[in-house]
């Protein structure tokens, strides 16, 4: 995929870590103009200097702020081609016990976020009459899991929204897709394995081997194998292809 983003200029929200931060780079190697965007300041600077892009710091929860972010790169760069709504979260507690104001922090960041990232860059999109907005679901999003309804929800939330604006924004030459990660090694699994070993009373090595051996490929996901798909969905090559939800999982959720 060298040289297939030569010319682009690419957003990539929760891009200070992981999978983000993997897209980022692979986007850079590919030729875009990458600006990195992340909530974290520390780690968002040290990224983007790092792969040598921009930085917005930027709580994709606010939808202003999200706006003035995207706005910003137009002044900067004169357009926007990819937009990647990766930043995300999740909370791990039985339903019982799940406080309202965590529910909505959830779909704050999983859903509004998205949202928010989707309506500022089909302003610019429509209007250039191009473009590609990759949003991040999870293999959670199609499926039910005990003690993350919440992210379950949201993740579901995230493909609805995917298919819609991909109809949608299809008559203004703009693709909308998403990608549905299984288990991928990212600092993400700190808090999960810490968060599943507290409702489940298994250690945190337990936990993540009880993850692992659900996958047929018996292993976790890097966060380069989403980047490369992530890629590919942003290329020219998949010119025909949107409101796609493409799965990189280690052929688990076969359905
Ligand atoms: N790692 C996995 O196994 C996995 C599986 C399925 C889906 N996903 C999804 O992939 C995406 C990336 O996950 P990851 O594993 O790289 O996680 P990560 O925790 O390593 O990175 C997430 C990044 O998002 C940033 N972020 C959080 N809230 C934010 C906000 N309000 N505004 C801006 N930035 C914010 C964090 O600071 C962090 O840098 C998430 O949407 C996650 O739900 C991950």
């Amino acid at each position: 995929m060298n040289g297939a983003h030569d010319g682009k200029v690419a957003f990539i929200t929760g891009a200070a870590s992981g999978i983000g931060l993997a897209i980022a780079e692979r986007l850079h190697g590919d030729g875009a103009k990458v600006v990195l965007a992340d909530i974290d300041e520390g780690r968002l600077s040290q990224a983007a200097e790092r792969i040598g892009g921009d930085q917005a710091r930027l709580d994709v929860t606010d939808a202003d702020a999200f706006e003035a972010a995207i706005d910003q790169v137009r002044q900067d760069h004169g357009r926007l081609d990819i937009l990647v709504n990766n930043a995300g979260v999740i909370d791990i507690q039985p339903v019982a016990e799940t406080t309202p104001e965590a529910w909505q922090r959830l779909f704050a960041v999983n859903v509004h976020g998205t949202f928010n990232g989707c309506r500022a860059a089909a302003r610019v999109m429509r209007e250039q009459g191009s473009g590609s907005i990759i949003n991040a679901s999870s293999g959670a999003g199609r499926r039910g899991v005990a003690n993350i309804a919440g992210y379950c929800a949201s993740k579901a939330a995230v493909i609805s929204l995917t298919q819609s604006l991909a109809a949608e924004l299809a008559p203004h030459g703009v693709r909308v897709n998403a990608y549905v990660p299984g288990h991928i090694q990212t600092p993400f699994w700190h808090g999960i394995a810490a968060g599943f070993a507290g409702v489940t009373g298994k250690s945190e090595d337990e936990v993540v081997e009880m993850f692992r051996a659900t996958v047929p490929m018996g292993r976790f996901g890097t966060p380069q194998e989403v980047a490369a798909a992530v890629s590919w969905l942003a290329s020219d090559e998949a010119s025909y292809v949107s409101g796609e939800s493409l799965a990189m999982n280690g052929a688990e959720f076969p359905y």
